[in-house]
């Protein structure tokens, strides 16, 4: 009804519009016609006179000539008669002749036209002839019509264009009323129809109301269905390249655009950790990229993180629902906290997640291991997990955002629970090529779980393909690569890039220290002279992160470049990471030997070339470091994305320091300003040391500033509310897609039951 208002009311006032212009229009034409025809009359009526006034021999008297006038002005539309023999005579008239009519008024007998005179006697029409008679060839014939049939005429005309257009009004919003209900039903209709591939016309003589397939119309349903997907992308895009990209968007995106509260996330690594210290319980933030990124935007959103809570003092600090308000002393969100055994942990964690699925992923010379054991613990907590989320929903419907490798499974036992959810994974790490991912011997489970999401998401564009051809080589499934989606039993998984990054601009008191002070503390509380040139590097203890391979590359650079020998130091801090894996203690210790044989060779008695500080370090401590360093190297590998280069980036308000960076992490997509370097080649590596040593500061400055652009503007944020956003539009269909369910045929249903 609202819809059919919004069609009649614009059409009623054009309308009026139409019709308010035209009856001034019909009166003028009216009244020229009208003159037109009175001076034609004028003519004739004057030759009329002047014929039989010819044929007189003597000369026609006043009185003559007005018993003449008299009959002619019995004709209803004559007002009044005159003759003027000249300008200085008295006009012989009939009685109704206006007085300002005169025969000295009519020099140069100027009237001959005709014209309309407007006064006490109303509208007249005077027309002026020459009237030549036998005695007087200078005489002039003065007719005075009567014009008030002609504003009759006019106000009848009026009357019956304003009937008119009323009348045509009423007809016209009739039918615009009934067109719009019929075709907007049966439009509707169709486009649903059409959207499914079905045909608009239904079969001959057949009175069901189910539409008919027609296969030769789906590749253009499969057209339109593309194209208003690519309106809604391009609408989108339009959309978010408008927003500034902060806490606050995405809070409104969130209600505006999901109306939900109930967002809920799940991680492995919780974002606090409470450690016992002595009598004490101190709180610790992770080395984690994922936490990283996650914990502003669940500061942003409220909700609830569910976690595996590891730390010692993790129980000791939770209410009896296993939740804690978080960040301390100033809570926005809650964290829920799962407890794991000994067992789970060392199944799920050590064992499937970080010996299997790690090394399978980033293809970094560790061979994965898979144990049958280590599976069904992996299977076991993640429905642990699973069951955690279906209890902490308010709503069937909540928006859940599963993390990363560790909960493969999750989404499809999700699914099962709460079929209405809409859940977004993120894989934080690199996805494999199928021929590399065949290893593991639970992949088609791996793979089916994570399609219970409604969007996968991966950093780069490469490990999304990965996916899909692995998705494609093992599963039997439709894979749309164009639409880079998966349709599995009727439901569909959209797999989409959305690159990570980091809170901008960063807390304020990570920035709140000088630069000029973090350089002289970290120096001092290093024992390096004060104009010491620094380098830094922050990563997990990891074989992923190329630590060796930077340290090799250090070593190069003194062999090449001697004089940076007791100038120069890389500052190693190295997080102690899954330190019971076999794989990562062998690391450290060849870490530790690398270092120190590298000191040995050139350290002397200077300055070392390495110092590394295997343990802890808070974000603020960390920040220092970045703020006092002459370069930072990320040196991975393989990375997903490295959010250390990112966070290195935001730390340099000054616009100084170089990033070296690797070409095998995801950030290298995003920073071609970075020195971007092959870890495994030391040579290169050593050259972009050296060329970072020495980069004049304007150089640098130009580097960063246009790194610092992208890092703000491609922040946190907007990776968050992409994701949210195209689950938002996704949601809207399938609440269209539910509306027109009804309409499916049975083999359909069979079909995708
Ligand atoms: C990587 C993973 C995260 C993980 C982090 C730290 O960034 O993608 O999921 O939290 O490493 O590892 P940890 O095993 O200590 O949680």
């Amino acid at each position: 009804m609202r819809l059919t208002l919004r069609f009649v009311i614009p059409l009623l006032i054009v309308i009026g519009a139409i019709a308010y212009a035209v009856v001034p229009l019909v009166d003028r034409l009216t009244l020229r016609w009208a003159v037109r025809d009175l001076d034609m009359r004028a003519s004739l009526i004057a030759k009329t006179i002047q014929e039989p006034l010819l044929e007189q021999t003597e000369p026609v008297t006043p009185r003559k000539m007005l018993g003449m006038f008299k009959r002619v002005s019995e004709d209803e539309r004559m007002y009044a008669l005159g003759y003027c023999a000249a300008p200085a005579e008295k006009m012989v008239s009939t009685s109704l002749m206006p007085e300002d009519i005169r025969c000295d008024t009519l020099t140069p007998y100027g009237l001959i036209g005709g014209s309309v005179l407007r006064g006490k006697h109303g509208s007249l029409h005077v027309a002026v002839r020459p009237m030549d008679t036998a005695d007087n060839p200078e005489g002039k014939l003065v007719l005075i019509h009567d014009m008030s049939f002609i504003e009759r005429r006019s106000e009848e005309t009026r009357d019956y264009l304003f009937y008119f257009f009323a009348g045509l009004a009423f007809v016209v919003s009739l039918l615009t009323v009934v067109i719009a209900q019929l075709s907007w039903r049966g439009w509707m209709q169709g486009i649903r129809s059409l959207m499914r591939g079905e045909g608009l016309l239904r079969q001959p003589g057949v009175s069901i109301k189910v539409p008919q397939k027609v296969p030769e119309l789906r590749p253009i349903a499969r057209d339109l269905q593309r194209l208003v997907e690519d309106l809604e992308a391009e609408h989108r895009a339009r959309d978010e390249s408008q927003i500034s990209w902060t806490a606050e968007s995405l809070r409104t995106i969130l209600h505006g655009e999901l109306r939900g509260e109930d967002v809920i996330v799940v991680s492995n690594r919780e974002p606090y950790i409470h450690q016992h210290s002595g009598d004490k319980i101190e709180v610790q933030r992770p080395a984690s990229g994922l936490v990283t990124a996650l914990e502003p935007i669940m500061r942003a959103c409220s909700g609830i993180w569910i976690a595996h809570g590891g730390g010692t003092a993790d129980r000791d600090t939770v209410d009896r629902n296993d939740r804690v308000a978080v960040p301390p002393g100033n809570p926005a969100y809650q964290l829920r906290r799962i407890w794991l055994s000994e067992e789970q942990v060392n199944g799920y964690y050590y064992g499937f997640a970080n010996e299997g699925l790690w090394p399978l992923c980033h293809i970094a010379h560790v061979r994965p291991t898979f144990r049958s054991g280590d599976w069904a613990h992996y299977v076991a907590v993640n429905q642990k997990f699973a069951d955690a989320v279906v209890k902490e929903a308010k709503t069937k419907d909540p928006i859940v955002l599963v993390q990363d490798y560790h909960f493969a499974l999750l989404p499809r036992m999700l699914r099962e629970a709460l079929p209405d959810a809409t859940i977004i994974t993120f894989w934080h790490i690199p996805w494999p090529n199928p021929e590399s991912f065949a290893i593991c011997p639970w992949r088609e489970e791996i793979v089916l779980g994570l399609l219970g999401s409604s969007i996968v998401g991966f950093h780069t564009q490469i490990h999304c393909n990965n996916f899909v051809d692995t998705v494609d080589r093992f599963i039997e499934a439709r894979v749309d690569r164009e639409a880079l989606g998966v349709t599995l039993g009727g439901k569909k998984t959209l797999v989409r890039r959305y690159p990570i990054s980091i809170d901008w601009p960063p807390e304020k008191e990570l920035l709140a220290k000088p630069v000029e002070q973090c350089r002289a503390e970290i120096r001092q509380k290093n024992h390096l002279p004060a104009n010491h040139a620094i380098g830094i590097g922050i990563d997990r203890l990891d074989y992923t992160k190329g630590i060796i391979e930077r340290f090799r590359a250090v070593e190069r650079l003194f062999e090449l470049n001697p004089e940076w020998i007791g100038r120069f130091t890389f500052v190693q801090i190295a997080a102690p990471s899954r330190s019971s894996i076999f794989e990562y203690k062998s690391h450290e210790t060849l870490v530790i030997e690398t270092a120190a044989q590298i000191n040995q060779r050139f350290g002397g008695r200077g300055a070392p070339p390495i110092i590394l500080k295997i343990e802890h370090h808070e974000p603020w401590q960390v920040y220092e470091y970045y703020r006092a360093a002459e370069l930072c190297f990320v040196s991975s590998l393989h990375d997903g994305m490295n959010l250390v280069a990112k966070e290195f980036i935001a730390a340099r308000d000054d616009q100084r320091g170089i990033l070296v960076l690797s070409q095998f992490t995801g950030a290298a997509r995003e920073l071609p300003e970075a020195l971007i370097v092959n870890p495994y080649d030391a040579d290169q590596c050593a050259a972009a040391l050296q060329l970072a040593l020495v980069m004049p500061l304007t150089e640098q400055r130009d580097r960063m500033r246009l790194m610092r652009g992208l890092v703000s503007e491609f922040n946190v944020y907007r990776w968050a509310g992409r994701m949210l956003l195209d689950a938002a539009s996704m949601r809207r269909r399938l609440h269209l897609v539910e509306k027109s369910e009804p309409l499916k045929t049975q083999r359909e249903r069979k079909s995708q039951s």
